[in-house]
C-alpha cells in the first residue's frame, strides 16, 4: 500500500473521500468548505445525497455517491468523524484503516480530502499523517502462502491524502510509518507458521537489525550453556529446533551508552505444552506463542528506523517447546542462570522459564533502572479480560504502571493492572526446590506467573511484566488490525519511550 502526500485540490476524476465532522448539537453532517465547493459543482448533489439516507456523520460513518453528475468523479465517499471535540490522533488512525477496508475491492487508488476538519490540538498535517498511518496497519495482509488469488476485485494500492501543507504532512507520516512498519514486521513474525519460524530464523530476523544500527548479539545452545540457562535451554531440549537468545541494543543518545530500559519478549515459537501436552482444539494458535518477543524485535525497529532519542535494550529468549524422549519433564528441577533452582511441575508453564533466564541476562549485560518484559504468558488473561480487550498489567512501580497505562491508552493498546500481592508469592515456594513454575491452587494463573517472573527481577529495578495472551492475535480483526497476528505492543512500548524516555531525556 503506498500512502502519498498532495496538495488540496479537487482531483477532476477517481475517487475521492472528504472526512465530514459531526455537528455538536444538532448531531448531523456539517460540510466544510471543500465539500461545499463540491456540492455546489455536483449541483447540491452532496446535500441532497446527506438528506435522503440521514447521513449524520458519526465516526466510521459512510455515505457513497457512485458516479456523481457534472463531474468525471467515479464515486465520492463521505467519512463520518463523530465529534471533532473528541476526535484524537488515535481517532484518525482508526478512521485511516477504516478506510481501506471500505475502498478494497472497489477502487485501487483513491484520494482523502482531510482539510475540512478542525481539531483543537491537531494541525491538519497531524490529521493526514494519521490517516496515512492508519490506512498503512488497516491494510496489512499475510497471503504470501495463497499461490491463487482470490477474485478480480480491485485491490486499493495507493491512497493520496490531500492537504494544504503536503509536505509537513509528511514529513510528519515519516515518523509515523517507521512506527508502522515495527508493527507489520512484528505481525509478519507472528503469523509465519512455526516450521518456518524456528528459534533460529526469529534469531536471524531480529539480527536484520543491525542495518538500522541496532548492535546485535545472538547467543547459541553453547553460549547458554556455559551460562548456565538450563531454564530456558530446558524448554527447548524436546525439540530438534535449538533455542536462541538475542540481545539488541539502540544507541539513541549518542552522549552515553547507559539503556533507559529494556524490553523482554518470550519467544516460544510453538507451544505444544511439551510434556504436559496442551489439548490438540486449537493447539495451531500456538504459533503465536512468540508475539512478545516479535513485539520487541517490532518496537526495536521502529525505534532505530525513527531515530529515537532513547538508549534502549531489547533481549529475546526463544524456544520451541515440543514433547519427545530428550524433552524436559514434569518434576525436573533446573538451575537458572542466575542460581535460583525451579522444579518444573508443569512442562507447560514454559514462557516463565524462558523469561527467567532472558531477564537475568538483560540486567548482567545492560543494568537497566527500568525492565518491562511482554509475553503471551497466560490463558487466564481470557477469562480476565475477554476477547482482544486488555492486556494484562503487573509491576513493581506505580509511576511505571501509570507511565505504560497512559502510553496504552494513547494508542490504543489498553493494559488493566493486576495484582502482585506477595500472598500469591507464596505460591510458589517449592518443597524440593527454590521455586516451582506453577501454584498447587487453582486461579490467578496471571498473577501467579507474574510472581514467578518478579523473583529475577534484581532489587531496585523498576519492572513491569505484560501478558498478551489472546490479545497478541485476534480472530476476528479490527480497523487497523486485520485478522489474526495484532503485534500488540510495539505502539505502547515505542509510545512509552517517546513520552517516558524520550521527553525527559529533552528536557534535561
Ligand atoms: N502460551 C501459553 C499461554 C497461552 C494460552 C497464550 C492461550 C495464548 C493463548 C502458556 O505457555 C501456558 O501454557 N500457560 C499455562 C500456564 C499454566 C500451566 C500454569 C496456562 O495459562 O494455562
Ligand atoms: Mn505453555
Ligand atoms: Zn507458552
Amino acid at each position: 500500500m503506498q500512502i502519498q502526500f498532495s496538495k488540496n485540490t479537487i482531483p477532476s476524476n477517481g475517487t475521492v473521500v472528504i472526512l465530514i465532522a459531526q455537528e455538536a448539537k444538532a448531531k448531523k453532517a456539517s460540510l466544510g468548505k471543500i465539500a461545499k465547493v463540491l456540492d455546489k459543482k455536483l449541483g447540491g448533489g452532496i446535500s441532497k445525497a446527506i438528506k435522503t439516507s440521514r447521513f449524520d456523520a458519526a465516526q466510521d460513518k459512510i455515505l457513497e455517491i457512485i458516479a456523481p453528475a457534472n463531474t468525471k468523479l467515479s464515486r465520492i465517499v463521505l467519512l463520518g468523524i463523530g465529534s471533532p471535540l473528541k476526535a484524537t490522533a488515535q481517532t484518525f488512525k482508526e478512521l485511516g484503516g477504516g478506510l481501506t477496508k471500505i475502498l478494497n475491492n472497489k477502487t485501487e487508488n483513491a484520494f482523502c480530502i482531510v482539510d475540512d476538519i478542525d481539531v483543537k490540538d491537531l494541525h491538519k498535517e497531524e490529521i493526514a499523517a494519521n490517516i496515512g498511518m492508519g490506512a498503512l496497519l488497516g491494510a496489512y495482509k499475510f497471503d504470501k502462502y495463497k499461490t491463487k488469488k482470490k477474485d478480480e476485485k480491485p485491490e486499493l494500492k495507493e491512497l493520496v491524502i490531500l492537504t494544504e501543507k503536503a509536505d509537513k504532512a509528511k514529513a510528519h507520516y515519516a515518523t509515523l510509518s517507521k512506527v508502522a512498519e515495527g508493527v507489520l514486521l512484528a505481525r509478519d513474525l507472528v503469523n509465519e507458521p512455526s516450521n518456518v519460524m524456528t528459534p533460529i530464523k526469529l534469531a536471524n530476523e531480529a539480527a536484520k537489525l543491525k542495518a538500522l544500527g541496532v548492535v546485535i548479539e545472538v547467543l547459541d545452545e553453547k553460549k547458554m550453556q556455559k551460562l548456565g540457562m538450563e531454564a530456558l535451554l530446558g524448554v527447548g531440549k524436546g525439540s530438534a529446533h535449538p533455542p536462541r537468545l538475542v540481545a539488541m541494543f539502540w544507541n539513541g543518545k549518542k552522549t552515553n551508552k547507559k539503556a533507559d530500559a529494556c524490553f523482554v519478549g518470550k519467544g516460544v515459537t510453538f507451544d505444544s505444552g511439551g510434556i504436559s501436552l496442551k489439548p490438540g482444539n486449537n493447539m495451531e494458535a500456538m504459533k503465536g506463542d512468540m508475539a512478545g518477543a516479535a513485539v520487541v524485535i517490532g518496537v526495536m525497529k521502529a525505534l532505530a528506523g525513527r531515530k529515537a532519542k532513547v538508549n534502549i535494550a531489547g533481549v529475546i529468549g526463544t524456544a520451541e517447546n515440543m514433547p519427545s524422549g530428550t524433552a524436559i519433564k514434569p518434576g525436573d528441577v533446573v538451575k537458572t542462570a542466575s542460581g535460583k533452582t525451579v522444579a518444573v511441575l508443569n512442562t507447560d508453564a514454559e514462557g516463565r522459564l524462558v523469561l527467567a533466564d532472558a531477564l537475568w541476562y538483560a540486567q548482567k549485560k545492560f543494568k537497566p533502572d527500568c525492565i518491562i518484559d511482554i509475553a503471551t504468558l497466560t490463558g487466564g488473561m481470557l477469562t480476565t479480560f475477554g476477547n482482544n480487550m486488555y492486556a494484562g498489567l503487573f509491576s513493581n512501580d506505580d509511576t511505571l504502571s501509570e507511565e505504560l497505562t497512559n502510553s496504552g491508552k494513547k494508542v490504543g493498546e489498553k493494559l488493566w493492572r493486576l495484582p502482585t500481592d506477595d500472598v500469591y508469592d507464596k505460591m510458589i515456594d517449592s518443597p524440593i526446590a527454590d521455586m516451582q513454575n506453577m501454584g498447587n491452587a487453582r486461579g490467578a494463573s496471571g498473577t501467579v506467573g507474574a510472581k514467578f517472573i518478579e523473583r529475577f527481577v534484581d532489587k531496585g529495578v523498576k519492572w513491569a511484566h505484560v501478558d498478551i495472551a489472546e490479545i497478541a492475535w485476534n480472530e476476528k480483526g479490527t480497523a487497523l488490525s486485520p485478522k489474526w497476528a495484532t503485534a500488540f505492543g510495539v505502539r505502547l512500548l515505542d509510545s512509552f519511550a517517546a513520552d517516558y524516555i524520550e521527553k525527559k531525556h529533552k528536557k534535561k
